[in-house]
């Protein structure tokens, strides 16, 4: 029988679906250039940055990050885990990588190994593993001794640091290339516990001074402290969402220009007139007040956008502010087009990012939710494509 179908083995090429076909990430590997060129010049003059790239260049794309941060200046990379430092490996970045996650087996110390991936070491346990690994595979591994200096996270406490350090440096095969500590309040203006926390590892330094000890590379600071105190920086910081564009806290919003990384832009795929009383989506949670017009957008909770955000979030329309209402569902949301009556289906429309002069910054989703921007950033899933910023959509 005749459908009218064409046939499912037709040997024509399918039609394509475009990645800007309903929402999509923006990434400028410019501005990370920018941004860490622009924090390298604000550091000591000699002190090192490292790139932290987890958790997928916080949601960028990690090549594409450690590739437009090493254009900037940065040295080395910070990642979570094993498989961010091979992902990058294998993508041909070369410069030193270190796994600011906790290994624990002598499969992963294997691992770094091959890939020439440094381990943070907090514990003895952990120095003889690689010492171990090092030995039985003829080649000598790199790490980088950690310090708990009042996070309670990882690292040895930094009363036992200098003692811990001695012992490493007598195992065979492993070399300690640094020192480290990381800040649990380096985004408080306060200040009051980073300094306790500075005086701490200032304290083990000075004990591995006494014993004639090497720390290699001292590194303390996130992005916090590498914007608020110069007095933090050492030999290198461990900068993450500066180099994204963003100050990690409102007091130190102009401690260096950056330029934000990521847009989030999504199209118009229906608009609709409606009279007021009308309720939108789930719940109603939202009632028109006045005859509107409504926009639907594709995208949603299931992309990354937050459920908590409904009724709390505006999106950028040719640079104008319109207003997001009603609940967001998985895969769209709606906005409130009637200030807007040129905008059309199609038309994209940005939610996160800069348009024009204006910008909606991660802290503006963040507050609502009750969160930080770091997680904002971290949200997006993959269903978002991400593409580079400037391609014409
Ligand atoms: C150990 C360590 N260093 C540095 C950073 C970078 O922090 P920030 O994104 O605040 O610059 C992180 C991020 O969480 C981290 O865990």
């Amino acid at each position: 029988m005749h459908t009218g179908l064409r046939s499912l083995t037709s040997t024509e090429d399918p039609p394509v679906v475009q990645p800007q076909q309903r929402a999509w990430l923006e990434i400028d590997r410019d501005a990370i250039s920018h941004n860490t060129a622009q924090i390298l010049r604000s550091l000591k003059p000699g002190c090192d940055l490292m790139a932290v790239v987890k958790a997928d260049g916080y949601g960028h794309g990690a090549v594409t990050v450690a590739e437009a941060a090493r254009a900037g200046g940065a040295t080395s990379f910070g990642v979570a885990t094993l498989a961010e430092g091979i992902e990058l490996r294998q993508a041909g970045i070369a410069a030193p990588i270190l796994v600011l996650g906790n290994l624990q087996q002598s499969e992963e110390f294997r691992c770094c190994q091959h890939w020439d991936l440094n381990p943070t070491i907090s514990s003895l346990r952990q120095g003889l593993i690689a010492s171990n690994v090092a030995v039985a595979g003829g080649k000598p591994m790199g790490g980088h001794l950690k310090l708990d200096t009042g996070m309670a996270r990882l690292g040895i406490d930094w009363q036992e640091g200098a003692g811990l350090l001695e012992e490493l440096s007598k195992l065979d095969g492993l070399q300690l290339l640094g020192t480290y500590s990381h800040l649990a309040d380096a985004d408080n203006p306060d200040g009051r516990l980073t300094a306790e926390q500075q005086q701490r590892f200032e304290a083990v330094l000075r004990r591995c001074r006494e014993l004639e000890l090497r720390p290699g590379i001292r590194h303390l600071a996130n992005s916090a402290a590498t914007m608020a105190d110069p007095s933090l920086h050492y030999d290198m910081v461990r900068v993450g969402l500066a180099l994204y564009g963003h100050a990690p806290a409102r007091h130190l919003n102009h401690a260096v220009e950056l330029k934000p990384a990521m847009a989030v832009k999504a199209r118009v795929t229906l608009l609709r007139d409606v009279p007021a009383g009308v309720g939108i989506s789930y719940g109603h949670q939202h009632i028109t007040q006045r005859p509107s017009r409504l926009a639907v957008l594709a995208i949603g909770y299931a992309d990354g956008v937050s459920r908590r955000l409904s009724g709390q979030m505006h999106v950028l329309a040719q640079g104008q502010p319109l207003p997001q209402v009603g609940a967001i569902t998985m895969d769209q949301l709606v906005v409130d087009a009637t200030d807007l009556p040129e905008l059309a289906i199609g038309d994209a429309v940005t939610l996160l990012g800069r348009c024009g002069e204006a910008e909606i910054t991660p802290s503006s989703w963040s507050e609502p939710c009750g969160t930080i921007p770091w997680e904002v950033l971290c949200s997006f899933k993959h269903r978002l494509p991400r593409l580079p910023a400037c391609t014409q959509h």
